[in-house]
């Protein structure tokens, strides 16, 4: 017989031998046994550490409720691991559980996908609770995912245990899984020259303290604006666009927006409502953390500002320059080693908050951005150190909203860091709200409007009591962090806080992290993300789907064609900006593929056809579960073109990890499509 002799024949590792024997005797295949910790982990996700072989990610023996594993593989929630599978392979078993090493806390959901389906999940696991043994047969599976997703409660403490996990194959074994190598491609048509006016068609502000706006217009420059109905307390730079003056007293003020160029004209309706609450559409900006961390400097903050109006950012509507952490000093740290330049005291002898050397003058680089009609933003933390050790606000808490108000911020973000060793725990709730009320009370008594943004990851359910507290937005988890092939399942969780979403109070799922960011394994240096470009469009898609806060996080001076198509899409964007305030609903319809349906203000529902799994999918929005009847137009947001008048339901094939948004319905007649 001419036996063919596969390149795994030859392979050393355990038994070739034998399987070569079985062959050249005729006799059934003896299946080989590769074990989980042989394969190569560097793919491996997770949600804090690294995968650890034969050992928990602690680093101690693997160990489920007492019982002890030689071998398996030691991860942290959220974990996911994919791996392709050959011809020949037959099972996957382990036994799987918390570590005892966790010590008593955490909680989680061990899953096994195949092919896109669900073919083992754990159910919830806890410390303590016996391994959970998994046999499952892999034969015709191409893909396989091990996953380890949080028991609902974050991811604190998740140590969990792929124990004794081992594939029996007859073939090739499991190699990491190498997503497909997408080219970039771009679906946001480019702006013509004639004027298109963009932005919110309302806007909230405090009767009284400065107003500052910068009307978001595509189109060739130069171009005249012009505001009918502007009230007297304000004024139009005709040339730049930006207004400017004294909020009115309060009360709504309906202002048409126009500009002109010479290839034609645009107008729109824009209703100022003066008043107390502010983000009546979600924040849209930039936020240095996830490119500059503690490198971020003056003039870094500056040029964001510069290339925030050069590239049309602003002209979709992008106002906020934020800076995060690491603008004040630090104390000297042997193990974070800050820059020399950062580390100082934290106050004068008047307790006033020193700005570190990269920061020589904070008024003088809140003007530069409110010249350019921009606003800024800026960063502390109630506890008496932020969480990358610089000087937070404890005890300083009014001089420092004072200070921030005085330098002419517009926007503060508050994080938690450090509070937690000056409560007691665990922390009522209404120790987890006094900081956030304190600073809320006090932003609210400075003479000018500042944003107030929670960074608490969620806890007590700040969705509940966020606005209650004065905040107008909410991070509702842990950060984003690097972790980004959890975008889809980061927006399902946050979509789950849906019904305390309103005008003034956003949930916050973190930023938008496409192009060129920081670094999560090296010293933070800015490489291009690890997304496809679909992933990237599927991003914006789903923020602008749930009206989450829209912060690119990525680096402004490496903005491409590619990442600018992504960030500036009008209508994308007027998804998001949409007055109603809504938060998608999702209308799950497998393992995963589901619908994002979103009501607008002028009767229309946003869709976004979503299939977060490895392989592509034709998902199907039927019209009885978006609650319409008999025929829709259909447009397709990203691209700006009309699809048609569907009948019943609207089927598209989804890309792997896509999203495909389009509207359904018709806009009210009569209204010019520039002003969708
Ligand atoms: C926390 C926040 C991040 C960032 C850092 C700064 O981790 O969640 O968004 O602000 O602190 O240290």
């Amino acid at each position: 017989m001419n036996l063919p002799s596969p390149v795994w024949l030859r392979r050393t590792r355990n038994s070739a031998a034998p399987l070569v024997l079985a062959l050249a005797t005729g006799a059934a295949l003896a299946a080989e046994t590769v074990w989980l910790d042989t394969l190569d982990l560097t793919s491996m996700r997770q949600g804090w550490g690294r995968p650890q072989l034969n050992r928990s990610v602690r680093e101690k023996p693997l160990t489920i409720a007492g019982q002890t594993f030689t071998r398996g593989v030691g991860t942290h929630a959220t974990s996911t691991y994919r791996l392709s599978l050959k011809r020949g392979s037959e099972r996957f078993t382990a036994s799987v559980g918390v570590d005892d090493s966790a010590g008593g806390a955490g909680s989680v959901v061990f899953q096994v996908i195949a092919d896109g389906k669900r073919v083992f999940s754990s159910g919830l696991m806890k410390p303590g609770q016996a391994a959970k043994r998994i046999d499952v047969d892999l034969r015709d599976v191409k893909l396989l995912q091990l996953l380890v997703t949080d028991g609902g409660d974050g991811v604190n403490f998740d140590h969990a245990d792929w124990a004794d996990a081992k594939f029996s194959v007859n073939g090739p074994p499991p190699a990491p899984h190498v997503p497909p190598v997408e080219a970039p491609y771009l679906l946001t048509p480019k702006p013509g020259p004639e004027p298109r006016l963009n932005g919110p068609a309302v806007y909230g502000a405090r009767p009284g303290h400065p107003f500052l706006y910068r009307i978001p217009a595509q189109g060739a420059r130069p171009m005249t604006f012009a505001a009918r109905n502007l009230p007297a307390t304000l004024r139009l730079d005709t040339a730049t666009g930006i207004i400017t003056g004294t909020t009115p007293p309060r009360g709504d003020y309906a202002i048409t927006l126009s500009a002109r160029n010479t290839h034609g004209d645009s107008s729109r309706a824009f209703k100022l409502v003066s008043g107390d609450t502010l983000s009546l559409t979600p924040q849209m900006g930039w936020n240095h953390w996830y490119t500059h961390y503690n490198r971020i400097t003056d003039a870094m903050t500056r040029e964001a500002a510069d290339v925030m109006i050069r590239s049309g950012m602003a002209d979709v509507g992008y106002d906020y320059v934020n800076l995060d952490d690491c603008w004040m000093n630090a104390e000297p740290d042997a193990r974070r080693k800050p820059d020399p330049g950062r580390i100082g005291p934290f106050r004068d002898d008047k307790g006033g908050l020193i700005p570190n050397t990269h920061f020589p003058d904070m008024k003088g680089l809140a003007d530069y951005i409110h010249a350019k009609g921009l606003k800024a933003g800026l960063y502390t933390s109630p506890g008496p150190k932020t969480c990358a050790g610089f000087a937070g606000a404890y005890l300083h808490e009014a001089q420092d909203a004072k200070q921030f108000a005085d330098w002419g911020f517009d926007f503060l973000k508050y994080d938690w860091c450090s509070y937690g060793g000056v409560v007691t725990k665990p922390t009522p709730l209404d120790e987890m709200q006094k900081p956030y009320r304190l600073m809320g009370d006090l932003l609210c008594q400075q003479p000018r409007d500042i944003v107030f943004n929670l960074c608490q990851y969620g806890m007590g359910d700040v969705w509940k009591w966020g606005a209650e507290v004065g905040g107008h937005s909410w991070r509702t988890a842990g950060d984003l962090g690097f972790e980004l092939d959890r975008i889809f399942e980061v927006a399902l969780k946050n979509c789950e806080h849906r019904d305390w979403q309103k005008p003034g109070a956003w949930n916050d799922p973190d930023y938008i992290q496409i192009g060129y960011i920081g670094n999560a394994r090296g010293e933070g240096i800015p490489e291009p993300c690890a997304l496809t470009p679909t992933e990237q469009y599927s991003f914006m898609s789903l923020w602008a789907l749930m009206a989450s806060p829209l912060f690119f996080s990525g680096d402004m001076s490496r903005l491409d064609e590619f990442t600018l198509n992504v960030l500036c899409n009008p209508e994308v964007i007027a998804v998001n900006q949409d007055q109603l305030g809504q938060c998608a609903r999702v209308v799950r319809l497998g393992d995963d593929a589901f619908l994002l349906v979103k009501d607008l203000a002028d009767g229309r529902k946003a869709v976004g056809l979503c299939n977060a799994g490895e392989t592509p999918l034709t998902v199907t929005a039927k019209w009885s579960d978006l609650g319409l009847a008999g025929s829709q137009p259909v447009r397709d947001v990203w691209r700006h073109q009309e699809l048609g008048v569907v009948a019943g339901e609207f089927r598209a094939d989804v890309r792997r990890r896509g999203v495909v948004l389009i509207t359904v319905g018709a806009p009210p007649a009569g209204r010019a499509r520039s002003e969708r």
